[in-house]
């Protein structure tokens, strides 16, 4: 359109916002999503892209969010009903308190100080001053009334521009604007919630932002994209000033379907019958679910992530979803196939070392014969399966003993809790085995030294030098020094940080609790061990210095046994890593990757049945599943991973994201249909073809469908798209031969 006429907008050059609490802030899956969606984006929109954000001047513990630093930092749904006793397969014993991690350390060592000092929007964001003359006017505007906001380059793939509120400099308005929300749009705001003064202060900043940027901006379209209710008062404001904006809302969950399933309740059952407000109120969240149900009904186009979240929304945010925007992931594609396999090898190298020294003095399992399995996720016990995992985690370990295997299998939780800092014993563990292999290296260097020179003084008719006589007294004290040092009365601990929940120490923390209930408490005969790492992984971390690509590379199964998930990225992350992993059917990735994949496991998707099973039964489904895995050979598994890895194609973004541009495209159709002419033919989708590799060596394959539909196919998506059809986009069918070069993503937008 090169002219704009009275009342219409540019469509086709229009901009984008995408708001949301996780821009340049590490919370959860929606970072990812942000995130790793920034090349496709930023590739299609260039300059015409900008996310929107909270400054969050809050310390951040590296990108570990603890609840309480981080006003963002998503509610964690506290109750956590014990499981029922029919759970444990064993005699019912006393319910012991094992002091699972040791005495409380001296205040935090020098040694993790150091990297808690940054904010992350400071680390990752390049400050720019504004170029674009709208832009600039509003924030020189709101910069007049005291507004704080930081204008830059995220550094990360794709280099998107972000602009960042500095929502304390908002503070001032609050109770006008906690007022305002009350008269406009009925949502009453409790004294004492400050999740949800931010949210607020957030939500009013934005609609301020783009109600000024419209005003100068006055011929190209604008789309404002929101997720989650935390973004989402905006919505309702816009809608009643009658910005002249498009919208999306996007939830990645909804705060009841939280709440609920993480108390006891038979969720899935009784999605239709919940009474939804009285829920929400008994449960202190009525507001919050108000900003929630408001930002559902006042968006343009409302949107969720998978097919289990959508229904969940139907009913209990009143109002049917346009359309499924699931999950990708930015595939990063090695130029040799291999190469992923070798970084495996070199990650389980660096996890090895952490094993040795947080079992010291206990070594007494082989390596080599020794199988990392892991979850990770933020702490939502039930929620994320913790509960199942570690009750199929002690039926494991009962078969593994049973069965007479010597195959050891350590399975790490990767759940951020509250902690005052990491245990003595997991930093002297790393500390005694670096002073054991410095003292070794020495030793070597010196006989090393010590041979070539009697080898060079040797003389015909003498003894050849022998090793034994080559140490020195002094290396040999020092040895003996050494493995003193690694003696230990104690069993490994469980847990590598200090732990503290609710001002109590780790007496109440559910996930030890549940070890204590199984009695995994890593001893020596146990097959399988269990070590909690209550912080998100970081390499600066000096017990455990692996980032969490690193450490899932080098591991051999992610358990993501989920109750309540809305997409998961973590089973999706091991997928494109080549991880093999086991999720349920009642994750949205796990009902993607079924709907997708007939013989998912073969390609190491597992996928436990929790919705047709008893508890129970899932449990030893879940269990058998890993029981299968630890008897596969290594060159079984080496396969299985090449098999995992292919499938990352389904994950790419350059193939997801095509649901975000429907998405758009049906808001901006929706709010702006004369910009449009009937006749015009769908402009951003040119048949696109997307291939999927056969896995060679799999005895069966993906479903072979052409012009299969992506979850995103809801009818109400396509709506005013007449004349464009799902086969138009995506057609997926499996090639006979792997083609990289066939890809092509249309980008008509440039
Ligand atoms: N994650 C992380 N560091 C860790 C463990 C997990 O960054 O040590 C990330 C992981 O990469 C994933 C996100 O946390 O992207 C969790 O997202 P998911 O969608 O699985 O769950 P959510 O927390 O959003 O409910
Ligand atoms: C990769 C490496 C191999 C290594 C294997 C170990 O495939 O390329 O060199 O032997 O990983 O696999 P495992 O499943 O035993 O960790
Ligand atoms: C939410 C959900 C998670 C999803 C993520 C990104 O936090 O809990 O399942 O993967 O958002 O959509």
């Amino acid at each position: 359109m090169s002219e704009t006429p009275e009342g219409r907008r540019d469509v086709k050059n229009h901009l984008l916002f995408e708001i949301s609490t996780e821009v340049a802030n590490r919370v959860g899956g929606i970072y990812s999503v942000i995130k790793s969606k920034s090349p496709i984006t930023t590739a299609e929109y260039g300059e015409r892209y900008c996310l929107i954000g909270p400054l969050n001047r809050t310390s951040v513990r590296s990108q570990t969010p603890s609840r309480s630093s981080s006003p963002f930092y998503r509610s964690f749904p506290v109750p956590c009903s014990p499981p029922p006793p029919y759970w444990h397969p064993y005699p019912p014993k006393e319910a012991t308190h094992y002091p699972l991690s040791r005495p409380l350390c001296p205040p935090a060592s020098p040694l993790i100080s150091d990297y808690d000092v940054l904010t992350q929007a400071a680390v990752e964001v390049e400050a720019l001053e504004p170029t674009n003359p709208a832009l600039k006017a509003t924030l020189d505007a709101m910069s007049d009334r005291g507004i704080q906001w930081l204008y830059g380059r995220w550094l990360i793939d794709g280099a998107p521009r972000v602009l960042l509120f500095d929502t304390g400099t908002g503070y001032k308005h609050l109770d006008e604007w906690k007022g305002d929300l009350w008269s406009t749009a009925g949502i009453p705001c409790p004294p004492g919630d400050g999740e949800t003064n931010e949210a607020v202060v957030f939500g009013y900043l934005v609609a301020w932002f783009l109600g000024e940027f419209v005003s100068h901006e006055q011929s190209r379209a604008v789309i404002a994209h929101f997720h989650e209710w935390l973004a989402g008062v905006a919505l309702p404001l816009c809608r009643k000033r009658r910005i002249d904006v498009t919208t999306i809302f996007t939830t990645h969950a909804t705060l009841l379907g939280r709440y609920l399933c993480a108390g006891s309740v038979d969720f899935y059952n009784n999605l239709q019958y919940f009474d939804v407000d009285a829920e929400a109120g008994k449960r202190g969240i009525y507001h919050r679910y108000c900003i929630e149900r408001a930002a559902t009904h006042s968006c343009d186009v409302f949107t969720t992530v998978s097919h289990i979240t959508a229904y969940e929304s139907e009913h209990l945010l009143k109002r049917k979803p346009d359309g499924v925007l699931p999950n990708g992931l930015n595939v990063v594609k090695f130029s040799a196939m291999h190469e992923f396999q070798n970084l495996h090898a070199q990650s389980k190298e660096k996890i090895h070392d952490f094993i040795r020294g947080h079992f010291y003095g206990h070594n007494d399992f082989d390596l080599e014969n020794t199988l990392y399995f892991f979850t990770a996720g933020r702490y939502e016990y039930r929620n994320k399966g913790v509960d199942m995992f570690i009750e199929s985690l002690a039926r494991l370990n009962h078969r593994l003993k049973i069965s007479g295997s010597k195959t050891t299998v350590v399975a790490f939780i990767i759940m951020p809790a509250q902690t005052h800092s990491l245990t003595v014993e997991a930093l002297k563990g790393q500390a005694v085995i670096k002073a054991l292999r410095d003292t070794v290296d020495n030793i070597e260097k010196g006989i090393g030294k010590r041979l070539f020179e009697r080898a060079l003084r040797w003389h015909d008719g003498e003894q050849v030098p022998a090793e034994k006589d080559l140490m020195s007294n002094q290396e040999k004290v020092m040895l003996k020094r050494r493995v003193y040092a690694l003696k230990r009365n104690s069993l490994p601990p469980i847990v590598t940080h200090n732990m503290v929940r609710d001002g109590i120490d780790d007496q109440a923390d559910p996930i030890l609790n549940q070890i204590r209930r199984v009695q995994l408490f890593n001893h020596p005969s146990d097959r399988v061990k269990i070590i909690f790492h209550p912080e998100f992984l970081n390499s600066s971390n000096p017990v455990l210095s692996l980032d969490y690509d690193d450490f899932v590379r080098g591991t051999h199964l992610g358990v993501f046994a989920s109750y309540y998930e809305p997409w998961g990225y973590t089973p999706a992350e091991c997928t494109v890593m080549g991880v093999p992993s086991i999720t349920t059917n009642l994750s949205g990735f796990g009902c993607y990757m079924e709907e997708l994949i007939e013989n998912a496991s073969d390609y190491g998707i597992y996928i436990v049945d929790r919705r047709m099973k008893g508890v129970d039964d899932s449990v030893n489904q879940l269990c058998q599943f890993m029981y299968d895995f630890t008897v596969k050979s290594r060159r079984q598994r080496i396969n299985q991973r090449n098999r995992t890895e292919r499938l990352s194609d389904l994950l790419d973004w350059k193939r997801m994201g095509m649901e975000y541009v429907k998405a758009r495209q049906l808001a901006l159709r929706r709010a702006y249909p004369g910009s449009f002419d009937s006749k015009e033919p769908f402009p951003f989708f040119d048949g696109t073809e997307q291939k999927v590799s056969r896995p060679l060596s799999a005895p069966g394959s993906p479903r072979d469908r052409s012009g299969m539909m992506t979850p995103g196919d809801f009818p109400s998506l396509q709506e005013g798209m007449e004349g464009l059809n799902t086969d138009d986009y995506v057609s997926w069918r499996l090639p006979e031969e792997e083609d990289p070069d066939d890809y092509h993503f249309p980008l008509t937008l440039r």
